[in-house]
């Protein structure tokens, strides 16, 4: 797992680095199924991680948990290992399509050190319009 996070391409900064402390990869499915490890640093919103990188997720209403076109599919391993949905993000999932036991808004996941390695998959409904 390390060698794929050193190999890939969309993954900057220096190791030796000594401002990278504090930062995590977090590993993103595209919609086109092609997996991209993203560095983020603590206490930001995944969202933000995933459209500051570039990848194609819509996210219409920048964070504020009234949109759902963040939509990511957690892995199911990491579902346990994040904070739990609140009342507000479980009442904008019941109005999306496509979700599953696995779903989350990604605005609504903190990158946090505890996340690092965290793997998701851009659903359904997220892609950006061209
Ligand atoms: S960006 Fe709109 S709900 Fe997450």
């Amino acid at each position: 797992m390390d060698d794929e996070r050193t190999m890939d391409p969309t993954v900057g900064g220096d190791p030796c680095d000594p401002y990278d402390d504090g930062v995590i990869t977090v590993f993103v499915t595209d919609q086109k199924g092609e997996r991209h490890a993203l560095k983020a640093v603590d206490g930001w919103r995944l969202m933000e991680v995933i459209r500051d990188w570039g990848l194609p997720i819509r996210a219409e209403c920048g964070g504020a948990c009234a949109c759902g076109t963040c939509h990511v599919y957690v892995d199911p391993e990491w579902m346990p290992r994040l904070a739990p949905a609140t009342d507000e993000e479980m009442d904008q999932l019941d109005q999306i399509w496509a979700v599953k036991e696995n779903s989350r808004l990604s605005c609504q996941i903190l990158t946090a050190a505890e996340l690092d390695g965290l793997e998701v998959a851009l659903a359904p409904g997220s892609e950006i319009d061209e």
